[in-house]
């Protein structure tokens, strides 16, 4: 199918596409003057996320192959641990088909393009050479190489075949005598700071805004929430014990973690059942969710008792940021800043067949792409389409039920 489309340039895409292609593609220079601050690790950060990242150049003579190898298993040799996290984790699949499937619409050697989404999605400039290679040859064998490995551990940790780190735990660093591999490693507080990750997870002050809001704005949620105070960092909550985890909103129980859920139980009064479902941002160190892209539904429902959806006693409450594919306005914004609470209150005639009032908090973690996919599959998605309707796939099997609640109606009759 792509094939039939494969002479053609950008122009057949659609401009939803090309929207959002312009709002992620904000350069990052910093999102806010305390980021730019002279603090050695504003100074650290400026230049460990230059942008577009030069390349390693040559591994000093003395390293083994190994030790040279830029590649996540080859330092999972080593590294077990981080390994095995960072494998588990969304990180290792940033460079997925729903990302891939649309750079394959871009001409091969448009790398400032390319730049737009790999400076976050696989940064390392031996990566943009592989993708360089990847569209030029699009039917090459895949699963290999560097740039389909998405957020390696090199694109964190080395510059120029030097390794950068955290201090190790008891507040040490390696000595010049100690003779570890990769020739030791220089130790920054930056890998412990928030602004670590706002190179990617924060629009600059200047970048895409809607309504008066960037639209990648998680660092300054963080900054205004009580944990910024507390010290407690991104990597607190995503990072745990130092783990390579970095669970989110597509991990259930992470959520969990997050929000807390509280039931009003029913009441029929008459002939109405009243009943309220409240969610509040208890352990969520940003808005929740942060990100236009998921769609959290808080609903309560009366079913009969076969467990069937009684036909029109469903209430919803959407807590999101609302967009449209085009990116054009912002439709709404009921996200929960750190703290804040939303409430259904449900008040619906009890149908004579209800047996049990049912209350649900549904998660779409990618109910934006679940849309973008659609139009671009239907518009034409050229090159990429199969990767693009894997990604669709993809998007659809990630719903999840965050919490499910069943309480008697006859009970509550009084
Ligand atoms: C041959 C084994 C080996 C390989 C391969 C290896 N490392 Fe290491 N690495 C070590 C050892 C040993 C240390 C020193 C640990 C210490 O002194 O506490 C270390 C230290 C580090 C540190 C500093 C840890 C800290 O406490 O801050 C980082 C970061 C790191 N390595 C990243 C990598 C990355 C990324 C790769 C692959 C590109 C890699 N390493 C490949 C063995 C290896
Ligand atoms: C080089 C850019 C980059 C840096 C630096 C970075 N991230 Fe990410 N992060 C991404 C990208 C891209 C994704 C999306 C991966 C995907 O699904 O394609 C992501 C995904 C995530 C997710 C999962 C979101 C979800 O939908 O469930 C979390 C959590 C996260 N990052 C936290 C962090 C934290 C904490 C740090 C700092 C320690 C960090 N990131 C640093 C680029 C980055
Ligand atoms: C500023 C950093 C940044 C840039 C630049 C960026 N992204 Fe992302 N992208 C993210 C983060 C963070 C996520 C995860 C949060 C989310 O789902 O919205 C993500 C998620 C995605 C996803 C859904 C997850 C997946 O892996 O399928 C797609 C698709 C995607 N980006 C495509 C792109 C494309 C195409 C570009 C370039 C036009 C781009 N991104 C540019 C940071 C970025
Ligand atoms: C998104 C950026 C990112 C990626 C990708 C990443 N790391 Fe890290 N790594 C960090 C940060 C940040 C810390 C420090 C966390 C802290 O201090 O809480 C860290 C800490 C470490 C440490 C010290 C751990 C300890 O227990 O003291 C090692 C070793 C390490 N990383 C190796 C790796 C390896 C190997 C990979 C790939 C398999 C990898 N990292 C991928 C950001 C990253
Ligand atoms: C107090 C704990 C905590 C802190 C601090 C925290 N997060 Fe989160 N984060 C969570 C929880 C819980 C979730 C899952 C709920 C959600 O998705 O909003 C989450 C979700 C996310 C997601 C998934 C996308 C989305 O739309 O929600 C990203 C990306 C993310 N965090 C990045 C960050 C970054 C970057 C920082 C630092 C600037 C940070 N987080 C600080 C707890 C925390």
């Amino acid at each position: 199918m792509g094939r039939r489309r494969a002479g053609r340039g950008l122009g057949f895409l659609p401009v939803l596409f090309l929207a959002v292609l312009a709002a992620c593609s904000e350069p990052a220079s910093p999102p806010s003057p305390t980021l730019a601050g002279t603090d050695g690790v504003a100074q650290f950060l400026d230049k460990h996320w230059q942008q577009p990242l030069a390349p390693q150049g040559a591994a000093p003579p003395h390293f083994t192959r190994q030790e040279a190898a830029l590649d996540p298993a080859s330092c999972g040799s080593c590294h077990v641990q981080q390994f095995q996290d960072w494998s588990s984790a969304l990180h290792a699949r940033a460079m997925g088909p729903g990302v891939m499937g649309q750079l394959m619409n871009m001409e091969a050697q448009a790398r400032e393009e390319h730049q737009g989404c790999i400076r976050c999605h696989a940064p390392l400039a031996e990566q943009a050479d592989g993708l360089v290679a990847a569209i030029s040859r699009p039917n090459a064998r895949k699963g290999a190489a560097l740039h389909e490995q998405g957020l390696v551990c090199a694109a964190c940790h080395v510059r120029g075949h030097r390794r950068f780190g955290p201090e190790r735990r008891d507040g040490s660093a390696p000595k010049p005598e100690d003779q570890l591999p990769h020739g030791g490693w220089q130790a920054s507080a930056a890998f412990a700071d928030s602004r670590f990750c706002a190179g990617c997870h924060q629009f600059a002050a200047d970048g895409f805004a809607l309504n008066g809001k960037l639209l990648e704005n998680t660092y300054e949620e963080w900054r205004a929430s009580p944990y910024a105070g507390e010290g407690k960092h991104c990597q607190s909550c995503h990072m745990p014990d130092r783990r390579h985890l970095w669970r989110g909103i597509h991990d259930p129980e992470m959520v969990r973690g997050g929000v807390s859920i509280g039931v009003s139980p029913p009441r029929v009064e008459a002939g109405a059942v009243r009943a309220a479902l409240t969610l509040r941002n208890t352990g969520t160190g940003h808005h929740f969710p942060t990100y236009v892209t998921p769609k959290v539904v808080v609903e309560i429902f009366q079913e009969d008792q076969a467990a069937r959806a009684v036909a029109g006693t469903r209430r919803e409450y959407v807590i999101a940021r609302q967009v449209p594919l085009d990116l054009s306005r912002e439709i709404a914004d009921t996200r929960l800043a750190a703290g804040a609470q939303a409430a259904l209150d449900y008040a619906v005639p009890r149908q004579q067949r209800a047996a049990n009032l049912v209350y649900r908090v549904r998660v779409e973690p990618d109910a934006f792409y679940t849309g973008l996919y659609r139009s671009l599959i239907a518009d034409g998605a050229g090159k990429g389409e199969a990767m693009i309707r894997r990604a669709l796939a993809d998007s659809l099997a990630s719903h999840y039920t965050l919490f499910e609640e069943r309480r008697a109606l006859g009970a509550a009759v009084k």
